[in-house]
């Protein structure tokens, strides 16, 4: 059908109030001076780039449709980047990357976070995250961390979590596999089998538990989610002079299990990323170079910034992956390295 009447038929069959909205809706422009060249009808602008949210349009298509006069808002930091009323997990949310990957998602305003971690109770760096959080300005109801003692490589216990969540929320939105351990330096062909199963059962089979136990909830509630799963850049280089084969591998186990969910789950509208951190300074990191500071040096010196990155440097882009600020994003792996991988 020519798009002219494509956009006739619209426009016949919808009464006079609901026709900008429709033309809004469907990315279109009302007037000849503001036309857009955009997709030819409500239907194939459907099939084309899916159901637009509720809030669209939003960036150029907005500015072409509003009217010439009058104050507008913006929208990407409102709309896009928000978490309002979403809920997430977060494994390994007692500390680290977890906790500040957390304390993130709650800032942009999801309504509450799950932080699941080991430990019986949660330690003082959450408490004190969630006292902040609690006295931080926003709208009611919003802010929410919560604490949840488990282990990740225990399937029925993170369904039941997930569950648990879902029953209580009556949703789940986002989820970020971030538990994961590393074990010390040991040459490949001396790999002691236990260790090296150790290291798979949090890193690879965690992973995929937290990842089933969100995912499921995501598919009850058909509101689609996003999935990020933690990585690192050494699931695909070397960390020159480190020998660290179970990590590495687990890492890489990791960069192929975010690839293959993103693929089945990409027709309930569930996203699968990967966020794969360089050298951050975190506990887990500081145990290892603390007592060797030539490390921190060494590892400064192996990316184009010269140092090793903060925590808080993974606010921004846990927020992208996890809100509609990333909705065409999924079966990607997300480098923050420093550049670490350029050179
Ligand atoms: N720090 C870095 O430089 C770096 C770089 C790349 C990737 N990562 C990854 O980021 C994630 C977080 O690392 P971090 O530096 O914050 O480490 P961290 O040790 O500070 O935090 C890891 C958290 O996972 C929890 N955890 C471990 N085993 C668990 C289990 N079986 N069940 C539940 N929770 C468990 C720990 O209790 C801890 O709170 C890890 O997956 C790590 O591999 C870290």
């Amino acid at each position: 059908m020519p798009m002219g009447t494509a956009i006739t038929r619209m426009l016949s069959v919808a009464r006079p109030a609901t026709r900008g909205l429709a033309l809004r809706r469907a990315g279109f422009v009302t007037s000849a001076r503001s036309s857009t060249g955009s997709p030819s009808s409500l239907e194939n602008q459907r099939k084309t780039t899916g159901v637009l949210p509720p809030y669209a349009p939003v960036g150029v298509s907005a500015a072409l449709a509003a009217p010439s006069s009058g104050a507008v808002k913006p929208t990407l930091f409102e709309h896009e980047f928000t978490m309002t009323d979403r809920v997430a997990m977060v494994s390994g949310g007692n500390r680290g990357l977890g906790l500040e990957m957390a304390m993130a998602l709650a800032e942009a305003g999801a309504r509450a976070v799950y932080c699941v971690d080991l430990p019986k109770q949660p330690g003082e760096e959450w408490t004190k995250v969630k006292d902040y959080l609690n006295r931080m300005e926003g709208k009611p109801g919003q802010r929410r961390l919560e604490y949840i003692s488990a282990d990740v490589r225990d399937q029925e216990q993170m369904w039941k979590i997930g569950e648990t969540i879902g029953d209580r929320e009556g949703r789940l939105d986002t989820c970020v596999a971030a538990a994961g351990i590393l074990k010390s330096i040991t040459d490949c062909l001396e790999y002691p089998a236990k260790q090296f199963q150790e290291v798979m059962e949090v890193n690879v089979n965690g992973v995929l538990f937290t990842a089933q136990a969100a995912g499921r909830q995501m598919e009850r509630f058909g509101h689609g989610g996003s999935i990020i799963l933690i990585a690192s850049m050494s699931g695909t280089v070397v960390n020159k002079g480190n020998n660290w084969i179970s990590y590495n591998t687990s890492k890489s186990a990791v960069l192929q299990m975010g690839r293959n969910m993103a693929c089945e789950l990409g027709p309930k509208r569930i996203r699968v990323n990967t966020l794969s951190p360089g050298h951050i300074y975190t506990h887990l990191t500081a145990a290892y170079v603390d007592p060797q500071p030539h490390l921190i040096d060494h590892w400064s010196s192996l990316n184009p910034l010269g140092r090793l990155g903060r925590p808080d440097e993974l606010r921004g882009v846990v927020t992208w992956l996890a809100s509609d600020a990333s909705t065409y994003c999924t079966g990607s792996d997300i480098l923050v390295n420093g550049g670490h991988h350029a050179w």
